[in-house]
């Protein structure tokens, strides 16, 4: 990653895993914004970058002429996954967010119930409980690694919850889903490793629940029929693979950002210590500010937009945090506003593929924000320089060391 050449152009060869661009990306999207509203680069196999909100909302509705059939930012061809059983089997699968209609739809609705506001609520107490246990542990220190000690493990834990899987594994899903989107990112072998891992966890998992049924969310799937059929094994495990890996990184991005952000902003964390009724816009203001995700389309019809054609093959970053800092939908774009009324931020992507585990995410991020507040009103990064950040896919901090 470090030792790619240094980007002269960005609106013609920009590079999203770039050290200053995962750092701070932010002022490059304001100037290609201006100049260049939808970049390009040949690096990574080529794709292009759009930064505009209204160019990100029209997107996402050209399906399938832009296909999710590959969302990795950067991906690998077909076949070089077939020397492998398990990959030449379930690919980069991973429905629904993966699908294209017609089969998007029976596969989203049939996670949609189980992550509505009131089965969300149901895991708030879960919640609750880990985020004052994390905190037990290190209060008494008066320093914690706040991305490491705190914020990765709550979506990790509360997501394992969720599914049925062994909560107690939490550190080992966090290694493999590490290896999928950081390490993976731009290391195929990696992300094939890492991806072979999960493929058999849950192939084996879903094994054991079609021969002895239990009370949670993978049998509820292998329960469930599209069109008088039984849900594939590989859709099954697809799905719930997509659950771990989306459940984790992108959530426990958001909670760090929001740490990091309040660690270094006095006048914000007192305001927010001392007006709880705040949480619920913070939170929005953190996610539209911070938004974690892009994920990629492929281009499979010739489509234009604005002065660009995009040919069948290319590839297009759904870049929804650039999207969220365009000053022509929203006002004073780059400033945080805590009480910001207007704020259709679409962190959570927006469309046929809008986040299904938005409400776990925002409940995860207020447990953990009120829990870490009323524990720890007052705390600052001890060394800003230490402070180290993912890229690519998900953005967010990595470690976060805080003194309070
Ligand atoms: C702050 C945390 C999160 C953010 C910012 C986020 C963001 C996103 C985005 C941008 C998409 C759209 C992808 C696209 O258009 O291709 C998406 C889809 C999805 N997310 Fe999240 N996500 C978060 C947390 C979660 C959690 C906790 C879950 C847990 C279950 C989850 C499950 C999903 C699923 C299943 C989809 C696919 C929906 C579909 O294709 O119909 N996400 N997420």
């Amino acid at each position: 990653m470090g030792s790619n050449p240094p980007v002269d152009d960005w609106a013609t060869d920009y590079d999203i895993f770039d050290a200053s661009y995962v750092k701070d990306p932010v002022p490059v999207w304001n100037e290609l914004r201006d100049k260049c509203p939808i970049a390009h680069t040949e690096r990574w196999g080529g794709s292009w970058l759009p930064t505009k909100y209204e160019d990100l909302q029209a997107f996402v509705r050209m399906v399938p002429a832009l296909s999710s059939k590959n969302v990795l930012v950067v991906s690998q061809k077909r076949e070089e996954m077939e020397f492998d059983p398990v990959l030449a089997e379930y690919g980069n699968s991973a429905p629904p967010i993966t699908s294209d209609p017609p089969e998007h739809v029976p596969m989203r609705r049939m996670l949609l119930p189980l992550f509505s506001p009131k089965a969300t609520e149901a895991h708030r107490s879960f919640t609750e409980n880990l985020c004052h246990q994390l905190i037990d542990g290190f209060i008494d220190k008066g320093a914690c690694d706040g991305a490491l000690d705190y914020a990765v493990h709550i979506p990790a834990k509360t997501i394992a919850h969720v599914i049925g899987v062994d909560e107690d594994r939490s550190d080992e899903f966090v290694g493999w889903i590490r290896g999928l989107l950081e390490e993976g990112n731009t290391d195929l072998e990696k992300r094939n490793k890492y991806n072979r891992i999960l493929r058999r966890f849950f192939g084996e998992l879903v094994d054991a629940r079609k021969l002895a049924p239990r009370d949670d969310l993978i049998s509820h799937l292998l329960a469930q029929e599209i069109n008088g059929q039984p849900v594939a094994r590989k859709a099954v495990v697809g799905m719930c693979n997509l659950l771990l890996v989306a459940g984790i990184d992108t959530t426990w991005s958001s909670i760090g950002s929001a740490l990091w952000h309040f660690a270094q902003h006095p006048e914000h964390r007192r305001r927010l210590a001392n007006e709880p009724e705040l949480f619920p816009s913070a939170i929005e203001e953190m996610l539209r500010v911070y938004a974690p995700v892009t994920m990629a389309r492929l281009v499979t019809e010739e489509v234009q937009v604005g002065d660009v054609t995009f040919q069948p093959g290319d590839k297009v970053l759904m870049n929804f945090p650039a999207a969220n800092h365009d000053p022509d939908a929203f006002e004073d774009a780059d400033k945080v506003i805590l009480d910001r009324e207007k704020n259709r931020h679409i962190a959570f992507g927006i469309g046929p593929h809008r986040c299904a585990g938005s409400n776990l995410a925002r409940m995860e991020m207020d447990v953990a924000l009120r829990v870490w507040f009323e524990r720890i009103p007052e705390f600052e990064l001890s060394d800003p320089d230490a402070v180290t950040w993912a890229g690519g896919q998900v953005r967010g901090p990595r470690h976060l060391p805080f003194r309070f």
